[in-house]
């Protein structure tokens, strides 16, 4: 038995959906445990294409059970479409398939709207959140003025906390936002039909995950977003509103950190960010500009175009200490394939002094400036390769390089979008 948690390990986008389903083979129960619908998987099953930005990316593999933890927002329009999409796909055929635990937080329309209106007043200091609400949802989780499952389930208390919190919300969006109020019975319409639809999928995610464990079952833990977007360890305030990293895998199941086994880092073989804020190894030039066409570098959630750079080994050395990862799993690896040299990011420079470690003071990150190691690149097709020994020299070189300045061994390395273009080195469960 072991229990396998899966991150993020730059800012996001590192095609943690893949190596989620590659390793789904292997779990019985798959849960995720932060976020919401600002994340965006996209999965190749054969020639099919499958976007997920809520349901864990395990739903594609019948009989596994897929779990959203309690420490995740939840868009229930969303949630909804994407049963629907799945359904009509021949996917999610029994669905006790599916659970979501009560005390998610309900991703409400008050939300969106001041999430979008924030932006758009902020001007240049903007985020560039994905405009989903989740900022604005985790605000009210912490404030204790959230709805949960739980409470949307039951049209009394619905109703009664809806009336208490709508006022302000509202005061907020006119006042302040210069948007417009928005109205308490069409919200409760609306969501009232959502609680109906979703009232089959509601558990108890702590209680299940934990009767697995004890039943010697295997779980994946899916993180979404990355290491670097982390409220507390990412590069505050341009970061999503959770705890992406390893710790949230407990606190947003209800699952002690004691049954955890394995933490698996997702990076890309490059960086990419979308968003605003720093990004030391940014290329914004015509080599950015390659990474990004080779790599199809456009959100799957908003398709805003991904700022792109060289791979930078000092922040993920920071994402592989806060995490406490035990493996990395190194993506897109096939993007690099025409690059006569690569480069690798091995310490900062900031007004003279030679950085190792990623600055925690964000005032002194934005001045930083990469120390580079350059590499031959390997200048071959690398995307049929399936076994590790049949890499050419080169893209061993550079995979040795990430290991050495990281101090963690890649144990999978994909080269192409599908499951059989995948090199597995160790396989976490075993
Ligand atoms: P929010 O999560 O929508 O509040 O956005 C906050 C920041 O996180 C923005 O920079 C987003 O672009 C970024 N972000 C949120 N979700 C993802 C994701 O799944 N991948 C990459 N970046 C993300």
């Amino acid at each position: 038995m072991a229990n396998v948690i899966i991150v993020g390990a730059q800012w996001g986008d590192e095609g943690k959906g893949k190596v989620v389903d590659i390793y789904t083979e292997n779990a019985n129960d798959v849960a995720r445990f932060q976020g919401g619908n600002n994340a965006g998987h996209t999965l190749v099953v054969g020639n099919e294409k499958t976007v997920l930005h809520l349901i864990p990316s395990g739903i594609l593999h019948p009989g596994k059970r897929c779990i959203i933890g309690n420490g995740v927002v939840l868009d229930p329009k969303i949630f909804l479409q994407e049963i629907e999409g799945l359904k009509a796909k021949g996917y999610l055929k029994d669905d006790s398939q599916l659970v979501v635990d009560g005390n998610v937080h309900i991703i409400m329309p008050y939300h969106k709207a001041i999430d979008i209106a924030r932006e758009k007043a902020s001007g240049a200091r903007k985020i560039g959140t994905t405009g989903r609400g989740i900022g604005p949802t985790y605000e009210d989780k912490i404030g204790r003025r959230g709805i949960r499952l739980n409470d949307l389930v039951n049209p009394q208390v619905f109703a009664r906390k809806l009336k208490e919190v709508l006022p302000e919300k509202n005061f907020m969006l006119e006042k302040f936002l210069g948007e417009p109020a928005l109205a308490e019975e069409a919200i409760i319409e609306e969501y009232t039909g959502y609680a109906l639809q979703l009232k089959k999928y509601l558990g108890c995610a702590s209680t299940l995950l934990n009767q697995s464990i004890r039943e010697g079952h295997n779980i994946l833990f899916e993180g979404a977003q990355g290491s670097l977007l982390d409220v507390d360890h990412g590069t505050y305030p341009y970061v999503t509103s959770s705890s992406t990293i390893s710790g949230g895998a407990c606190t947003g199941t209800g699952v002690g950190p004691r049954f955890m086994d394995e933490i698996i880092g997702i990076s890309k073989a490059y960086v990419t960010r979308v968003g605003e804020g720093p990004f030391p190894t940014e290329l914004n030039d015509a080599m950015g500009e390659k990474l990004q066409k080779a790599g199809n570098e456009f959100g799957a959630t908003t398709g805003r175009p991904r700022r792109t750079g060289w791979f930078d080994a000092v922040a993920l050395r920071e994402a592989v200490r806060t995490n406490g990862m035990t493996g990395l799993a190194i993506t897109k690896m096939d993007v690099l394939n025409d690059f006569d040299t690569i480069k690798v990011c091995t310490a900062y420079s900031y007004k003279g002094e030679l950085l190792e470690d990623f600055p925690r003071d964000f005032e002194v990150l934005r001045e930083c400036h990469p120390v580079y190691e350059e590499l031959e690149g390997w200048k071959s097709d690398i995307s049929t390769v399936t076994e590790f020994d049949q890499l050419p020299e080169k893209a061993v070189s550079y995979l040795k390089k990430i290991e050495e300045i990281t101090g963690c061994p890649a144990i999978l390395v994909s080269v192409g979008p599908r499951r059989d273009q995948t090199i597995q080195v160790k396989n976490p469960f075993a």
